[in-house]
């Protein structure tokens, strides 16, 4: 069998970024994919002509010039602007918290009078040592924004009262007092027209790939057909839960399509009811000014997380973290091996901050600066 440089586990921006550049060094590499198809969590399926986000929505945006410049080779970006809407009692909102918002709460009108309200409300509610989620919020934005945007859409997507999650979940909560509805403040944002598994056609094209492989059930196999392994499945996995498993929450995704050219006028719009058992739905067409004839919708369901769901978002508190910090120093006694990625690295990335993460991995592996 042929020998590669690098045998690449995990299609994702991360393993693609790498074997792109790694290849363009003139480097051999193999992809293998255990999923049956490449891109990882930005993969999307061509549904009655829409490209659906499998994996949830995902909007670019990054305010930095090179990065943006770098996703451009490979597919021109859409002018989509993430403004986001929650439904809440049965009254739409928008997000993030902004001038629209307040006026749609209290109608306040200026912003004099929005940010009077809200210090009124901190001033009320607020303590100056939030010991749990809720309270940090009160904190934050006071009681109407908490209980009408932020209490019951947070304690559907933990699946725990407000009162016993950690503060730390939220750190900020920005309010801005323009009437602004752009969820991202990055001067760069964007889908890539034709959808994003355009851009990691472009990022493998003439690279060897294979799919509906799981690097652990012939491990040696691979690792003996390369000098180096880029890892970028869960480190967990990798050392064998030698020091236990890491915690994740998933979500679950319900596809309809409706026979409708447009079923709720914008890609996002959020559930904060408790009643209602999903967080959003998202219409995917939006993300592309589709006019497609119908529409496919998602309802996105939070999930507890067990082996074999898909693990979406990783649970960094102090005992997670412990068990992850052992496994960080295991890490480093694998010279032949480089781990990148979100589940490599048990954090949670943006597609920018991936793609950033895995040039300077090429980098350092090509000694260059
Ligand atoms: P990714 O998970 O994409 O790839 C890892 C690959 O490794 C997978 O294809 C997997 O099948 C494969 N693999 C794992 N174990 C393997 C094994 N044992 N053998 C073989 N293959 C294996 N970001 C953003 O910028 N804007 C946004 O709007 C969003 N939205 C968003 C929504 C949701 C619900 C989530 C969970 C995440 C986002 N993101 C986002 C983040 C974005 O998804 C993320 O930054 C990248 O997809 C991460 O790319 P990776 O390559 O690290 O992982």
């Amino acid at each position: 069998m042929d020998k590669y440089d690098y045998v690449i586990v995990g299609s994702g921006l991360f393993g693609s970024v790498f074997a792109h550049e790694a290849s363009k060094r003139g480097k051999k590499c193999l992809v293998i994919d255990k999923r049956d198809h490449l891109g990882g969590n930005v993969y999307c399926e061509n549904v009655e002509g829409i490209n659906v986000h499998k994996y949830g929505a995902h909007i670019f945006h990054t305010n930095d010039k090179g990065l943006w410049d770098y996703v451009n080779q490979f597919a021109e970006f859409n002018h989509y602007r993430n403004s986001p809407l929650s439904l809440s009692k049965g009254k739409l909102y928008n997000l993030p918290f902004n001038m629209n918002t307040f006026y749609q709460l209290w109608g306040t009108i200026t912003p004099a009078e929005a940010q009077a309200k809200i210090d009124e409300q901190i001033a009320e509610y607020g303590t100056s040592d939030p010991q749990n989620l809720e309270e940090q919020a009160l904190s934050l934005v006071g009681k109407d924004i908490y209980e009408t945007l932020i209490k019951e859409y947070t304690e559907k997507q933990w699946g725990m009262s407000a009162t016993l999650l950690p503060a730390f979940i939220i750190k900020r909560l920005p309010v801005r007092f323009t009437f602004d509805n752009n969820y991202f403040n990055d001067t760069y944002q964007g889908i890539p027209k034709g959808g994003y598994n355009k851009i990691i056609d472009g990022l493998l094209e003439g690279i060897e790939c294979k799919t509906d492989i799981d690097f652990f059930e012939e491990r040696e196999k691979w690792e003996g057909l390369a000098d180096k392994i880029v890892f970028t499945g869960k480190v967990d996995e990798y050392f064998n839960y030698e020091f236990g498993q890491l915690d994740y929450r998933s979500l679950r995704f319900e596809n309809e399509i409706l026979p409708v050219a447009n079923h709720q006028g914008n890609a996002v719009v959020n559930y904060n009811d408790k009643e209602v058992p999903y967080t959003r739905i998202i219409e995917h067409k939006h993300f592309e000014f589709g006019t497609q004839p119908s529409t496919v919708i998602t309802k996105e369901y939070p999930d507890e997380w067990t082996p074999g769901k898909e693990a979406f978002y990783p649970i960094n508190d102090d005992k997670n973290q412990a068990i992850y910090q052992k496994y960080s120093e295991l890490k480093k006694q694998q010279p032949n091996t480089i781990f990148g990625g979100r589940l490599a690295e048990y954090r949670y990335y943006d597609m920018h901050q991936i793609i950033a993460s895995a040039l300077t991995a090429i980098k350092k592996e090509f000694n260059e600066n």
